[in-house]
């Protein structure tokens, strides 16, 4: 107790003789806790514990603006606590009742030299915490420019850190593990892990009409917010009322905790959308392996892929096997000339676009539309709302877009800085308007938009399964930091499912996009069974079996993806640790599915089904590796096990290096 006490006047009194604390709050299970200051010159900042281990070390708050003073010192108006608890419902997703239980602590302040407001609202949470700042209506300030936001996240430990590299238009990158104090510029979600086994993970949420933040290398553990620019250098035009995103810290004591974090979603609005009826999660198949393959074209031509007939053939396969959706990509006259009308709307001569349409129709198959703007913003959202009619009518209910522009929007604007954030936004209410989910490849990274437009379905927003097809590809480690980095952030169009790993029997007829001979040995970088324990360790609502339909016709690896649901009644994360393993378990109504899936070691792996009701029989569908499975000599052996569980049971499971199990469990009487 005493040494409790010391410790706590120790962090009270860090800087005590020259900051006053404005407020203090903590989480409802009274674990983190988050103090406000300001010292006296008016210097703003925060800090955060949990229990009495610093987590963050006060940090700077304060932005530059143009043409006026910057607002960096502040008096206090102001201080409240207040808490709150609600449980809500999403119409689709990883589980169906969200709690929401916080105490926020919100400051009003005032600039020290003029009469210009500002409030910072912030709110701990069991799983971390999370501050914006608001802009209300006044007389002082009206439409300003933000050129600097001075969010500082000065970690209490130079701790160990999995990220990727910010550049402002990709995310499109492998990750890399070093010390916090080795990081130049970083991406969020970005992920730390102190010694104690504390996870950390920055990032934003409810990232609207304001650029998007990434973290910079101050000195040792500080961490600076850089926002992207504009072209003019600056970062954010405003107008009051205005308020910024909130800047998130998802914090956990272990992996399995981060991963089940709902911080993100709880800081969105609520639901924009009164009749959420049509948006309806689902599996989906496409002319699209091929393509990056390079066995197929997206140009018409000999070897293209989107022809009628290819196109029929895959509604056909749709329905045969319990999947909902199928996305045809260059089915579409001048695929090259991305952003003109006739590339959204003209089908290839050989593409009978209301054939299919009809077609699909008929077998109740969802269409799939694809839109590559190639980053010509002007032009995609002249043609849009034009596209979106037209694509209803033909009963396309679902558009994947496409920013295809390594170096910016083809205006000079990054696509993360306010402009790119505005037009990711624009397209998803012009989407909602036409009753069209999206799926966003090179888009907006996700800060848990889903929750007020739930037609973002889901979106790339990383290094997909396409890079396997046409460089070194992604190794298992990279795909096992997924869970821990980016999809904290939401679900991602990873695109996996390829049964064919190592595709080398197509050496020699592949193509590059220039149509130069594909380089040999370019091959997916996991087992088989590691394939489909990832369709549900990497959740998207709009989940692909990415193959190309060839190699599921007739495989007995295929039954696990046409049993497979991906809308969720829970889920529940058995076992993980960050770029390690993760065993994930997934309720429809009375099914689980479980996939487990390891980095570059082979593993064993038991846990209890405890999570199975009671008294009831189950019986369980293991596909994993084979004993003789080697993800490199011998990627595509595996096995099929059935035995019967309950509540009881253990399963043990051996897991091959870069490999993993996918599981159904159905109760015996179903
Ligand atoms: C990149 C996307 O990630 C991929 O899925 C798509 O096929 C190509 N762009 C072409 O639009
Ligand atoms: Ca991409």
């Amino acid at each position: 107790m005493r040494v409790f006490a010391l410790i706590l006047i120790v962090w009270l009194c860090q800087a005590c003789a020259t900051e006053l604390s404005v407020g203090k709050v903590s989480s409802p299970n009274n674990q983190l806790h988050a103090l406000v200051q300001l010292t006296k010159s008016g210097e703003l900042s925060y800090s955060v514990n949990n229990k009495t281990k610093p987590l963050i070390l006060p940090s700077h708050l304060g932005f530059t603006l143009q043409k006026q003073a910057p607002l960096e010192q502040f008096e206090m108006l102001s201080a409240n606590v207040k808490s709150y608890k609600k449980q809500w419902q999403v119409p689709w997703g990883e589980r169906k009742n969200i709690r929401n239980e916080y105490n926020e602590l919100f400051v009003s302040l005032k600039d020290l030299r003029s009469e210009r407001k500002m409030n910072l609202r912030l709110r701990a949470y069991d799983d971390g915490v999370a501050f914006r700042f608001e802009f209300p209506q006044q007389k002082a300030l009206n439409e300003f420019v933000i050129m600097d936001e001075k969010t500082d996240f000065n970690l209490a430990e130079n701790a160990t850190s999995w990220w990727i590299e910010a550049d402002y238009d990709s995310y499109e990158k492998l990750y890399k593990q070093t010390q916090v104090a080795e990081i130049k510029q970083v991406q969020t979600p970005f992920t730390v892990r102190n010694q104690d086994g504390t996870l950390l993970s920055i990032h934003e949420a409810a990232l609207t009409d304001y650029a998007s933040m990434t973290l910079k290398h101050k000195t040792g553990s500080q961490l600076t917010a850089e926002l992207v620019p504009w072209q003019d250098g600056s970062k954010v035009k405003a107008k009051v009322p205005f308020r910024t995103p909130w800047r998130t810290v998802q914090i956990a004591n272990d992996a399995k905790s981060l991963v089940a974090s709902d911080l993100l979603l709880n800081l969105n609005e609520p639901s924009k959308l009164t009749d959420t009826s049509w948006i309806k999660p689902m599996k989906y198949i496409g002319i699209w392996w091929g393509i990056h393959l390079g066995v197929h074209t997206w140009k018409e031509g000999e070897r293209h892929g989107a022809t009628t007939e290819r196109a029929m053939q895959y509604i056909d396969f749709a329905k045969q096997h319990n999947v909902q959706g199928v996305l045809f990509e260059g089915w579409n006259k001048g695929w090259e000339q991305w952003g003109t009308r006739e590339a959204y709307l003209v089908p290839s001569d050989d593409f009978d676009l209301e054939k299919v349409a009809n077609y699909a129709k008929q077998q109740g198959v969802a269409i799939i539309g694809h839109n590559e703007t190639g980053g010509n913003i002007a032009a995609y959202e002249s043609h849009v709302e034009d596209i979106f009619s037209i694509y209803s009518k033909l009963g396309i209910n679902t558009v994947k877009t496409g920013y295809v522009a390594e170096q910016g929007f083809s205006n000079g604007e990054h696509h993360q800085g306010q402009f790119g954030v505005n037009h990711y936004r624009k397209i998803v209410e012009l989407a909602a308007k036409y009753k069209i989910m999206l799926n966003a490849h090179e888009p907006i990274k996700d800060t848990g938009i889903r929750r007020t437009w739930p037609n973002m379905m889901t979106r790339e927003g990383a290094r997909g399964g396409e890079y396997n097809a046409w460089s070194e590809g992604n190794s298992a480690d990279y795909t096992m930091t997924l869970p821990f980095t980016r999809l904290l952030a939401g679900p991602m169009d990873y695109t996996p499912g390829i049964f064919d790993v190592d595709f080398s029997r197509f050496d020699g007829q592949r193509y590059d996009w220039q149509g130069q001979e594909q380089k040999a040995g370019y091959r997916v970088h996991t087992t088989l069974a590691r394939q489909l324990a990832n369709m549900v360790v990497l959740y998207s609502p709009l989940q692909m079996a990415a193959d190309m339909i060839e190699n599921y016709q007739g495989h007995p690896a295929f039954k696990f993806i046409e049993a497979l649901d991906v809308d969720y009644d829970d889920t529940k994360i058995i076992d993980a640790e960050v770029a390690e393993h993760i065993t994930v378990a997934r309720r429809a109504n009375q099914r689980w599915f479980i996939g487990s899936a390891t980095n570059k070691d082979a593993r064993e792996v038991s846990f209890k089904l405890d999570f199975l009701t009671a008294n009831t029989q189950y019986q369980a569908t293991i596909y994993q590796d084979a004993k003789d499975t080697d993800w490199q000599d011998n990627p595509e052996a595996y096995q099929v096990v059935t035995q019967m569980v309950d509540h009881e049971t253990t399963l043990h499971l051996t897991l091959a290096a870069a490999g993993g199990a996918a599981i159904i469990i159905e109760p015996l009487n179903d």
